[in-house]
């Protein structure tokens, strides 16, 4: 299927990000001691990752959300920058109450993680964190390793949620509790999947990192 064809797929949580949930994304991660300490840790992996990337000049944040990486990415001046998402108010957002400084480093365009509006080979790294664990269907997970495959030139990093540890058991327990929901809002993806998904999509897998060991 060429990309004129394709239908651009819609994931239930992407229509929730309108512009009170971006104020509350932003605010989330700066509140309380183990929200800050998650983020401390997600910038901390993300440091290590951008290492083992080989510092890419060439990023892409997708979905940037309200920015929460801006000032990671933006450390080296030289980088050359671009946010994107599927909701222009979590952009606008990111846009309005990052530091001005870093956010005019950004390019930011909207548009979905399945069908982005780019060339090929657009960035040298794609930096993907916080979406493949809302991605429950292995034809959508596919769709989107597919894209970000097309985008990259030479790496992504990703975040996701995979099995045999507590942090996922815990969340599989909680998503089983919350029966009112009218639709299931992350995924514990078993390793063995996500790996053989990455394998089929012609990615091969550098590095690992965990949020604890
Ligand atoms: C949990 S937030 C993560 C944002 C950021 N990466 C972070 O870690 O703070 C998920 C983001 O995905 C965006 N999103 C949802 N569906 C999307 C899609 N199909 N394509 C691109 N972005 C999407 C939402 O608008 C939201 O900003």
């Amino acid at each position: 299927m060429n990309r004129a064809q394709s239908e651009t797929t819609k994931l239930a949580f992407s229509e929730k990000y309108d512009e009170i949930h971006a104020r509350r994304y932003f605010d989330k991660h700066e509140q309380g001691f183990w929200r800050r300490l998650s983020n401390w840790r997600d910038h901390q992996i993300c440091t290590k990752a951008l290492k083992i990337a080989g510092n890419p000049k060439r990023i892409l944040d997708m979905p940037c959300g309200t920015g929460r990486f801006w000032d990671l990415l933006a450390k080296d001046p030289e980088r050359k920058l671009w946010a994107s998402d599927n909701s222009q108010e979590v952009i606008n957002a990111a846009l309005k109450f990052r530091p001005p400084e870093t956010a005019k480093r950004f390019e930011t365009f909207k548009g979905s993680a399945f069908d982005l509006p780019v060339e090929d080979d657009f960035v040298q790294s794609i930096f993907c964190i916080r979406l493949l664990h809302h991605v429950g269907a292995h034809e959508d997970r596919m769709k989107l390793l597919a894209e970000l495959a097309r985008v990259t030139s030479d790496t992504i990093i990703i975040s996701l949620w995979v099995d045999g540890n507590i942090a996922a058991w815990k969340r599989k327990r909680l998503e089983a509790k919350r029966k009112g929901k009218q639709y299931q809002n992350r995924f514990v993806i078993p390793q063995i999947t996500i790996e053989d998904e990455f394998r089929e999509s012609g990615l091969t897998i550098e590095a690992r990192l965990d949020f604890i060991k």
